[in-house]
């Protein structure tokens, strides 16, 4: 049995004001059965997790570069999310791969040196409009797949966020029954791939994820749980979100 996951990506958002929002999410923490992450900025990662104390939700970065450290100005390594109370990083998101050239190749290497600093990844993959209505969905969720998730990956080290460019941050969701079609497909590829643990990597959906739809999006077969951007910055929402896992 997976247990239910709910991510927060605060992306290039929030300050020290912000994290007052997580003081009301903490009561829920410690009385829900379902995991809970906020990924905020690398900035609030350690006041985040001093904030947080005992509370059992986890902190984790956006990011992490492949080298353990060295001359990378403006990066941060894995072993420096560890230092600063992260226990996960969100790896390859789209909006890395965009804005940043990341490939899978890239997104493979950094995963190797999160597992490595003893990181959870939390490794996205999702197809782009343009991909999805020339029928290359599943082509391009499975390349992904394999370019992108090293050989070693294990359910205690990994969670897979499917993550449709076009429903990021635009209030478009795809149907339950695209959502199902990818989720199963995931399964079935780490299930050909990974002969010993494929069944227990969490599968997260990502794209406007919000208190409307969580609830059917979260009943949809092989879906584990959300990973959530502009919805998980107000703690009501948030909130409502994991009350639907
Ligand atoms: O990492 C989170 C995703 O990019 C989803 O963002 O919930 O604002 O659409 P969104």
């Amino acid at each position: 049995m997976r247990r239910k996951l709910a991510a927060g990506n605060w992306k290039m958002n929030g300050g020290s004001v912000e994290l007052g929002e997580i003081r009301t999410l903490m009561g829920r923490a410690a009385t829900r059965q379902t995991d809970m992450l906020i990924c905020p900025p690398a900035t609030l990662i350690d006041r985040m997790r001093a904030l947080l104390g005992d509370a059992p939700m986890a902190v984790g970065g956006q990011d992490c570069h492949t080298a353990t450290s060295g001359a990378h100005t403006g990066d941060i390594s894995a072993a420096m999310l560890v230092d600063a109370g992260a226990s996960h990083v969100i790896i390859g998101h789209s909006e890395r791969r965009q804005d940043h050239g990341e490939t899978d190749a890239t997104v493979r290497a950094k995963t190797t040196a999160a597992w490595n600093a003893g990181l959870i990844a939390v490794i996205c993959i999702g197809e782009t409009l343009q991909e999805r209505e020339n029928g290359q969905t599943l082509d391009v969720i499975g390349a992904q797949l394999s370019g992108s998730i090293p050989d070693e990956m294990t359910p205690a080290t990994t969670v897979i966020a499917y993550e449709p460019v076009w429903a990021i941050g635009t209030g478009l969701t795809p149907s339950l029954e695209q959502i199902a079609e990818v989720h199963d497909f995931i399964r079935d590829q780490l299930g050909a791939r990974f002969a010993d643990g494929a069944d227990g990597v969490r599968l997260l959906y990502g794209g406007s994820v919000k208190p409307s739809n969580a609830a059917d999006i979260f009943a949809v077969s092989n879906v584990d749980g959300a990973l959530v951007g502009g919805a998980s910055l107000k703690a009501a929402d948030f909130g409502a979100i994991i009350d639907a896992l």
